[in-house]
C-alpha cells in the first residue's frame, strides 16, 4: 500500500474560533493501526494554526471503532444528543406560533437566559454538525427564516432554530418551557404536511425533559450522538 491514499478527514473552520473536524475514513485493510489518529493530530494541528481555539467533531453512539479511536487519543467527550423523528404530519397549524422576524439582540438576550442554551453547550445542529450559536447566526437564521418563536404576554416564552430539506426538517435546537417546545414540534410537524417533507427530526440534549415529551407525543428515537470537543490551548 506504499504511496497510496490509506485514509482522509475533512476540517473546516466554522467561526475564527471553532474548527469542525469530519469525515474520517479509513480503507478498511489499514484499520486498527491508529491511522485514525494521526489524521486527527493533523487536523487539529492545522486548526490550531488557522486561529482556532476548540475542535469539534460528532460520531454515532453505535460507531465502536470510531468512539475506540477518540477514546485512544483523548478527545474529550462534551455532550451526548438524542435524534428523535415523526413521519406523521399535522393539518392544523398550532396558534401562537410565528416565524421571528423582530430584533436578533432581544431575542439573543432572552436565548442566553435559558437554561437549554447551557444545555446546548451554545450550538445549533443540522443533524450531524453542530455549529456555533452566535449572535451573527441568530440574525442569519433569523434572516433566513429558520426560526420560530412563540410571544405571549409581549414577553418571549420559546424559539426554535429549524433547517427546511428537500425531505426532511430538522429541529437543531429549541428553548423554552415543555408545553411551549411540545407546540414548536407541533408547528415543524405541520410544516412537514404542508410541504410534503418525508420526516421530521428532532436534536436534544440526551438528557433534556423533552426528550420524554416528544416521545409521548409519538416521536421515536432513532439515534444517539456523541460531540467531541478538544481546547486547543
Ligand atoms: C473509525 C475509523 C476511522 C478508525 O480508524 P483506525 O485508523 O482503524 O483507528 P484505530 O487504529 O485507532 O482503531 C480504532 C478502533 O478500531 C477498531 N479496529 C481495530 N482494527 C480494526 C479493523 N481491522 N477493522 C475495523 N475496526 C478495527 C478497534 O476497536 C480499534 O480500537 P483499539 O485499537 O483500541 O482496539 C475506521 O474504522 C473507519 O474508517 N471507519 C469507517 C468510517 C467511519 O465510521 N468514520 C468515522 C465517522 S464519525
Amino acid at each position: 500500500m506504499s504511496g497510496r491514499t490509506v485514509g482522509c478527514p475533512r476540517a473546516s473552520l466554522q467561526t475564527n474560533y471553532v474548527a469542525w473536524l469530519e469525515g474520517v475514513r479509513v480503507h478498511e485493510q489499514c484499520r486498527g493501526l491508529g491511522i485514525a489518529g494521526k489524521l486527527n493530530h493533523s487536523l487539529v494541528e492545522w486548526a490550531r494554526r488557522k486561529g482556532a481555539r476548540v475542535a469539534r467533531l460528532s460520531t454515532g453512539s453505535s460507531n465502536l471503532a470510531s468512539r475506540e479511536h477518540l477514546e485512544k487519543i483523548g478527545f474529550p467527550l462534551m455532550q451526548i444528543f438524542q435524534r428523535l423523528e415523526s413521519v406523521r404530519g399535522l393539518r392544523v397549524k398550532p396558534a401562537g406560533v410565528t416565524t421571528s422576524r423582530g430584533s436578533a439582540k432581544t431575542l439573543w438576550n432572552w436565548l442566553t437566559t435559558v437554561p437549554n442554551f447551557i444545555e446546548n453547550h451554545a450550538m445549533y445542529s443540522e443533524g450531524w454538525t453542530w455549529y456555533p450559536l452566535t449572535l451573527q447566526t441568530l440574525r442569519k437564521l433569523m434572516s433566513q427564516g429558520r426560526v420560530f418563536t412563540i410571544i405571549r404576554d409581549k414577553k418571549l416564552k420559546a424559539c426554535c432554530i429549524f433547517l427546511d430539506e428537500d425531505s426532511a426538517l430538522t429541529m437543531g435546537f429549541v428553548a423554552g418551557e415543555r408545553g411551549d417546545v411540545v407546540k414548536l414540534a407541533r408547528m415543524l410537524r405541520f410544516l412537514m404536511f404542508r410541504k410534503m417533507r418525508e420526516k421530521l427530526r428532532v436534536l436534544l440534549p440526551s438528557r433534556s425533559l423533552f426528550v420524554q415529551a416528544l416521545v409521548r407525543l409519538g416521536f421515536e428515537k432513532t439515534a444517539t450522538i456523541l460531540v467531541y470537543e478538544k481546547f486547543l490551548g
